[in-house]
């Protein structure tokens, strides 16, 4: 418990099922006491939610992670607008993975723009948001799609800290172009050399990826793949099969959002992949580098921002 001390009063936290990890670590960075509430679902499916905490004059930092959105969206629409019908004065949201980031345009006609969509609805329920390494890929940042203030928290330093700590004489290697901003930060940071290879995407679970001619040259060092999210895990998947067949050592694996969809771990796992290591932005269990921490400053600082409109 936070001794009620150093608590900050004015500040309560709510983590959404799912997410107590993350959560803690934030909580306890931002000395504050948790909201106590039951959320669950009647027969027929629709939500009951009921808050036991006093929030009236409350600032609510509610903490969710979108994989998965589509069944978590309505019951957090239920509780912001509860907290602030209760009394609270600002709800934001900490989305340490932001879902509907990678459909940005209309690849094919009549394709929906599901990015600006759920930018729209999460904008009007919240009035701030902070997150994880979204996937701007297209886009250059979330105010071109989120009306509210919003915070974007780069895994890249506690990830190169990561590395430097526990793999000697690394190789990182980028399994795409998207890949080269966070290696390339990466290997900065350690120092170490890096490759980036190229990639094309032929499905939602087909890649084909492209290795350098000379890449025999890093015999020495161990790789070390580093991506934004693991979703399907192909694109890690064919780079850990390439890097084996050119007769290299097993890659660690790196990932920023463990989005693991169903059966993607292991097929990671049987393509040869050596550790896999992921930061707790998503519950998972090769979570080993801690977010929350990072999260504190910049929740403060969207507090306080709210607090003086
Ligand atoms: C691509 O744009 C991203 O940076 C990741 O490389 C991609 O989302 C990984 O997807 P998957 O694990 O399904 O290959």
């Amino acid at each position: 418990m936070v001794p009620a001390t150093h608590a900050n009063q004015e500040t309560l936290l709510l983590a959404y099922p799912g997410n107590e990890g993350f959560a803690e670590s934030l909580r306890l960075g931002l000395q504050c006491p948790s909201v106590d509430f039951d959320l669950r679902s009647f027969p027929d499916g629709e939500t009951y939610l009921r808050i036991r905490s006093e929030v009236r004059d409350r600032d609510v930092v509610l903490v969710c992670t979108l994989k998965d959105p589509n069944p978590r969206f309505l019951p957090l629409a239920f509780l912001a607008d509860t907290l602030r019908d209760l009394g609270a004065r600002q709800v934001g949201l900490v989305a340490p993975y932001l879902a509907y980031m990678r459909q940005d345009r209309r690849f094919q006609p009549g394709e929906a723009l599901t990015s600006g969509t759920f930018a729209r609805l999460v904008s009007g329920q919240f009035d701030w948001l902070a997150t994880i390494d979204p996937h701007l890929h297209r886009r250059q940042s979330l105010a071109e799609i989120y009306s509210i203030p919003s915070e974007v928290v780069h895994a890249a330093p506690l990830l190169t800290e990561w590395i430097r700590t526990n793999i000697p004489d690394p190789l990182l290697v980028g399994p795409d172009a998207e890949s080269e901003q966070w290696v390339r930060e990466v290997a900065g940071g350690i120092p170490a050399p890096y490759v980036v290879l190229e990639k094309q995407r032929k499905g939602d679970r087909s890649v084909t990826i492209s290795m350098p001619a000379d890449v025999r040259r890093w015999m020495d060092r161990t790789p070390v793949l580093v991506d934004d999210i693991i979703s399907s895990a192909m694109t890690m998947a064919e780079t850990v099969r390439h890097w084996l067949a050119a007769g290299l050592p097993a890659p660690v694996c790196v990932g920023v959002h463990a989005v693991f969809a169903a059966g993607a771990y292991e097929a990671l796992r049987a393509a040869g992949a050596g550790r896999i290591v992921t930061t707790n932005s998503i519950t998972h269990s090769s979570a080993e580098i801690d977010m929350g921490r990072a999260l504190v400053g910049p929740v403060r600082r969207l507090l306080a921002q709210a607090s003086a409109v």
